[in-house]
């Protein structure tokens, strides 16, 4: 395994990925939108037959959870439809094809307090979370040799473009103009630092453990929780209290709860990653430094 085509380059985890498999003396061939649109087919496939890679990673979405709601078959032709393609693509390449997805397809059964595990049955929510089950699916249906990686709550130093920034972003950038702050305490996950995952995927890779994974930081927390710790950790003084899903009556519905279990990736062979509070303070270093 040495040239692996990364697509969504330019994302957060996309980036994250390139600089991780350089470090790991590793060749990414890097598809930014603009070299490679998942919706366009046969540019797809001329794309990657050029590249000749020895796996593919597929990291492109449309993320954007509430215009979703409106945008249905936009969500649909990014998370599943192109994920279907890129499924038949590596089928006949041969190669494995590792395809990222979310806690988002959790979410139906309600409040809870274990983490899921890969055999737990999803029940995903809004329009995206199902069209990314949609999208596992097809991969898990149409590529052999597939690694489908659920992770949440992903930031990155660039930010995620769709959303505007990501959420540390947003919370520091809200406090600094010295707006109060509230942040649901009813949604608890994992924020995963992408540098993080990136490694994790690249351990997959690896191996030939092929299937479908669980893979974010360690521990859970609320949003509220995170917002905390980010203004702790920053030492920034910030005028935060935590409010309901319902009272912030976003557009589309987002899981109470979506942990997730990562044993399967660690006895898989993945270095477990670490806390996400340790996580988030490299993160606030990184960005400082
Ligand atoms: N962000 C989260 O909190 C989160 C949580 C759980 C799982 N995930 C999953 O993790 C993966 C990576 O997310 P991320 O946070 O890195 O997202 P991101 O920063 O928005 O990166 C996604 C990249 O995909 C590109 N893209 C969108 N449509 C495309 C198309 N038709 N063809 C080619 N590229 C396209 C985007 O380009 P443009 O910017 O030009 O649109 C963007 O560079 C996704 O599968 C997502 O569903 C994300």
């Amino acid at each position: 395994m040495k040239r692996v085509a990364v697509i969504g380059a330019a994302g957060q985890l996309g980036s994250a990925l390139v600089t991780v498999l350089e470090a790991r003396g590793l060749e990414p061939i890097a598809f930014t939108r603009g070299t490679l649109d998942v919706c366009d087919h046969d540019q797809a496939s001329a794309k990657l037959r050029e590249a000749k890679p020895d796996a593919v990673v597929n990291t492109a979405a449309y993320l954007a959870v509430d215009l979703a709601e409106d945008e249905v078959a936009q969500a649909f032709e990014v998370n599943a439809v192109a994920a279907k393609h890129l499924a038949h693509v590596t089928k006949a390449l041969d190669v494995p094809l590792v395809h990222v997805s979310t806690d988002y397809v959790f979410g139906r059964e309600g409040a809870r307090s274990t983490p899921y595990t890969e055999l737990d049955a999803p029940g995903p929510q809004g329009v995206y979370g199902t069209s990314k089950l949609a999208g596992e699916y097809f991969v898990r249906e149409y590529a052999p040799k597939h690694f489908v990686v659920r992770s949440a709550g992903l930031y990155e130093t660039i930010g995620s473009r769709k959303k505007g920034g990501n959420f540390i972003e947003t919370m520091l950038r809200l406090a600094a103009a010295g707006r109060a702050l509230k942040v649901v305490s009813d949604q608890v996950l994992t924020p995963t630092y992408t540098p993080d995952l990136a490694a994790g995927i690249a351990d997959l890779l690896t191996t030939d453990a092929y299937g479908l994974y669980h893979l974010t930081n360690a521990g859970s927390c609320s949003w509220y929780e995170f917002a905390a710790a980010i203004f702790a950790l920053a030492g920034v003084d910030a005028d935060l209290s935590p409010t309901t899903t319902a009272e912030y009556g976003a557009k589309a519905p987002r899981p109470a709860y979506s942990v997730l279990d990562n044993t399967k990736a660690i006895d898989a062979g993945v270095t477990p990653l670490r806390p996400w509070r340790d996580a988030l303070e490299a993160y606030l270093q990184r960005r400082s430094a």
